[in-house]
């Protein structure tokens, strides 16, 4: 089948991006995102390109090229699904926070809701492809409400997993390490799985187009997150044993990674990793592992999320112990909180944690970041309901400049690696700030020689 018409239900941090590269590499094919979220789509369509609702790298520019050209945003959700004939779900599917599974289990009510409308609404045949990342054996219960509750058509449910990293997903969409297709073995399913090789063909070599059965694709997923995590966890577990034995992770980290078995890539010790996705795929792992009884399995990668937890909490601990033992009325200056530099997102960014933490201690923390508005960071810290919004409100203000968020500070905690932070003025900072100034440097990415130079105590991770 030849595609024409493309729809995306989720218009977030993967939709959005994904289907503008779509539509930027594919100028035949007419691609309409949609979501619930007004405000969203009204800043998706916003006429300054600068304020679209999600920053990274290079995304305006390729919403500039398309949007009004064969590019959408809308939503009117109902007219999008009638159009096309390929739809991609890529909406949120969070931990659960009720019932069964609470805590660990995929919640995958929007996903549901998603296959019963276009159940509801398809009057001709339809691939629906699961971009969302999903348990395993999802697929089959998209296809039980499709078939169940539809209007007669066909649906062939297709996996396909997005592997974007955020802060990098322009150009991880652009030249992907691969894209992979799961697809059902009958001639239907082959048909389908073309259909949309066919569409990432138009950019993506051929060698790089995986095609799999729907299991293995969902599975593959949730593998690549759990790997990628377990490397972050493996480098910060031996960060701790650095610091008790004078090894330096940065360079532990170096060494191992020049082994090409190893390689470099993803063994940078960090205060934790953050982000939406790591966290919540790996409970999820965890809880499919119980399902079918394989206990080890799940005690296995739950150590991952175990390890990262007693990360950030090591971090604060630190701080408050290096500090004296007390951080009440001191100002602590927190340098980023998104989870990872180049994006606005938040998300279990382990900047919240330790902010709680510190809020715990009665610190006051003055926040900086360069895409993160105060609104954002007093709401992420609401949302763990540790206290009330007017006790966060009166614990952390955000600054616009990072000169007045350090002034008269007793310690900066450096808690994203925004590249900006690195060619600061640190003299100036110094000057400003209480003695002895204190840098914790949650990202190991400032120079801790040039920093003890001026006169900076300056605590890194793992060394
Ligand atoms: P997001 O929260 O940024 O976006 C999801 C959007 O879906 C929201 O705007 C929401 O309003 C919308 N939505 C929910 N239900 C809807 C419905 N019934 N109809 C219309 N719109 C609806 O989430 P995200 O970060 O884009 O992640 C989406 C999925 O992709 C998740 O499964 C995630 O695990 C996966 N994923 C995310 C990333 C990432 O870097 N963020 C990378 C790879 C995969
Ligand atoms: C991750 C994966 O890298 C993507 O392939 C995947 O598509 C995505 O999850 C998803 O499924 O959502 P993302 O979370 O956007 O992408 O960003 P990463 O670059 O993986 O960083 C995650 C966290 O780990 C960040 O807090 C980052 O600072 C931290 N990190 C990363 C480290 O602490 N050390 C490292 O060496 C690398």
């Amino acid at each position: 089948m030849s595609i024409t018409k493309i729809c995306c239900i989720g218009a977030g941090y993967v939709g959005g991006p994904t289907m503008a590269v779509i539509a930027q590499k594919c100028p035949h094919i007419q691609v309409t995102v949609v979501d619930l979220n007004e405000e969203r789509i009204a800043a998706w369509n916003d006429e300054n390109v600068d304020n679209i609702p999600i920053y990274e790298p290079g995304l305006s520019d390729i919403v500039a090229e398309a949007r009004g050209r064969n590019l959408f945003f809308s939503t009117n959700v109902e007219k999008a699904i009638d159009e096309a004939q390929i739809i991609f779900i890529s909406v949120n599917t969070p931990t659960k926070t009720y019932g069964k599974g609470k805590g660990m289990a995929a919640d995958l009510k929007y996903i549901e809701l998603c296959a019963r409308q276009i159940a509801r609404i398809a009057k001709d045949n339809k691939i629906v492809v699961e971009k969302s990342t999903l348990p395993v054996r999802t697929a089959e219960a998209i296809k039980s409400i499709l078939d169940n509750t539809g209007n007669g058509v066909q649906f062939q449910i297709l996996s396909n997993p997005e592997f974007l990293a955020e802060g990098t997903a322009v150009t991880d969409l652009l030249n992907p390490d691969r894209i992979l297709i799961g697809g059902d073995t009958s001639v239907e399913g082959q048909k389908a799985i073309q259909s949309l090789v066919d569409v990432y063909a138009n950019w993506v070599p051929a060698d790089k187009i995986l095609t799999t059965n729907v299991w293995s694709s969902e599975l593959s997923k949730l593998t690549a997150n759990a790997f990628l995590a377990q490397r972050i966890s493996s480098v910060n577990a031996m960060s701790e044993l650095c610091e008790k034995t004078g090894a330096d992770v940065n360079e532990v980290a170096r060494a191992i990674g020049m082994d090409s078995r190893i390689g470099p890539k993803f063994l940078k010790a960090s205060v934790g990793f953050g982000g939406s996705c790591f966290q919540k795929d790996i409970l999820n792992l965890v809880y499919i592992a119980k399902s079918y009884g394989l206990n080890e399995v799940a005690d296995y990668w739950e150590q991952v999320i175990i390890m990262n937890d007693h990360q950030k909490r090591r971090f604060s601990n630190k701080m408050v112990q290096t500090l004296y033992n007390t951080v009440a009325d001191k100002k602590i200056a927190f340098l980023g909180w998104a989870f990872k530099k180049d994006t606005n997102d938040t998300r279990e960014s382990a900047a919240i944690y330790i902010a709680d933490d510190l809020i715990n201690e009665q610190a006051q923390i003055a926040v900086y970041d360069p895409k993160v508005s105060s609104r954002k960071v007093l709401a992420d810290l609401d949302y763990l309901e540790t206290r009330t919004s007017e006790k966060n409100s009166a614990n952390v203000t955000s600054f616009s400049d990072p000169y007045e968020a350090c002034a008269s500070a007793h310690a900066i905690a450096v808690l994203t690696e925004w590249d900006e932070f690195i060619a600061y003025d640190w003299q100036k900072i110094y000057d400003g700030m209480q003695k002895p100034a204190f840098v914790f440097d949650g990202r190991n990415i400032l120079n801790r020689v040039a920093l003890e130079s001026i006169g900076f105590i300056y605590q890194g991770i793992g060394s």
